[in-house]
């Protein structure tokens, strides 16, 4: 069925001038865009968004670098869009994401990893009412 997903391209894509790449990949894929803006997360906003890795060794990491330039957020729609996105942007660490991932093609690293992917339904509509209003969503 029809669904949607949650995107953010990471601070480290935006500095490399990675966002009208990723942006085609994602359009070539068959993902509609419903939302997308420009923006930056707050020290506050990314341990919100990141509390589920509250206790790992690296979330201190983790908000630094989510926090510390500017994101495009983005929600996708498309048949098995979560699924679909997930196999689209590969694994967590892009030394194991498959060839013409967009990890494998974009990202340096485990932590600096160039996209987020929202891993269940409700997490896509969770993630989607952090970042945007009704309203930004069409
Ligand atoms: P993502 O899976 O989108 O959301 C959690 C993020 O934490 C992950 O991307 C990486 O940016 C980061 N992360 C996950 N695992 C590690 C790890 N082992 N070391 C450092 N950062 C990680």
């Amino acid at each position: 069925a029809t669904n949607r997903t949650f995107t953010m391209l990471k601070p480290d894509a935006v500095e490399k001038g990675h966002i009208g790449a990723i942006l085609e990949k994602i359009s070539a894929s068959g993902f509609r865009i419903v939302a997308m803006k420009l923006t930056q997360m707050t020290t506050k906003d990314a341990q919100t968004f990141y509390a589920i890795h509250n206790e790992r060794p690296f979330f201190v990491d983790l908000v630094e670098y989510m926090t510390r330039g500017p994101i495009v957020a983005a929600i996708l729609e498309k048949d098995n869009a979560v699924e679909d996105f997930r196999t689209l942007i590969g694994a967590t660490n892009p030394a194991d994401a498959a060839d013409g991932t967009i990890r494998k093609l974009f990202a340096d690293s485990i932590s600096e990893n160039a996209v987020h992917g929202s891993d269940s339904g409700e997490n896509a509509a969770i993630e989607s009412a952090f970042h945007f209003s009704g309203r930004e969503m069409f």
